[in-house]
């Protein structure tokens, strides 16, 4: 599994999936969560809200899939990021799930290539260091662990601060 580093925005990758900064509503919100929404269309939504009535939302740290609608990319996985609290909330291994989660239902639908955003440094305010060491451990550690047939993981920086320490981090 290759390990890759842009910046950019993601709803401009041609990916089998690009993964979203949701909520547990799953109804949308700012961000890239936003953005995903906007770009992609009302079929993103409507998925999403055959998930919620099916199941709720999706809880912090566990991961849902959609179509991506008008996106180049296949497929949206929703994954909904820890709100930084203190650091003692479990938001590390809530986090460190977000990744893991989304990996293994990339897997489950055989795609080869995912696109990561830099989940919860933004509203959620998670501190951009850790998280940032957070997301390389997880997807290094889901390649040791598993024979995944997944070739590529892209982490997508929107912001400068954040590309630095990907870059000084992979
Ligand atoms: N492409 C890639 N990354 C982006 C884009 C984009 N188009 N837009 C924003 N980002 C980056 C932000 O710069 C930040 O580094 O995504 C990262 C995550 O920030 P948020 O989108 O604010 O997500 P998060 O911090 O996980 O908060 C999630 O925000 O938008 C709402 O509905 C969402 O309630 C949820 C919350």
């Amino acid at each position: 599994m290759e390990i890759k580093l842009i910046s950019g925005d993601i709803t401009t990758l041609k990916v089998d999936a690009i993964v979203n900064a949701a909520n547990s509503s799953l109804m949308g919100g700012g961000g890239v969560d936003g953005a995903i929404h906007r770009k992609g269309g009302s079929e993103i939504l409507e998925a999403c809200i055959k998930i919620r009535n099916k199941q709720g939302g999706c809880d912090t740290g566990q991961a849902v899939i959609t179509t991506a609608g008008l996106l180049p990319a296949q497929y949206v996985i929703h994954t909904v990021g820890p709100v930084w609290q203190d650091g003692n909330h479990q938001e590390a291994k809530l986090l460190r799930s977000c990744y893991l989660e989304s990996l293994r239902l990339a897997e489950a639908h055989s795609l080869k290539t995912v696109a990561f955003p830099n989940i919860s440094t933004g509203v959620y305010r998670f501190p951009k260091p850790k998280a940032a060491e957070i997301a390389i451990q997880a997807v290094q550690e889901y390649a040791r662990m598993y024979q995944t047939k997944i070739e590529e993981v892209t982490f997508v920086c929107f912001d400068q601060e954040n590309f630095d320490l990907y870059n000084h981090l992979i």
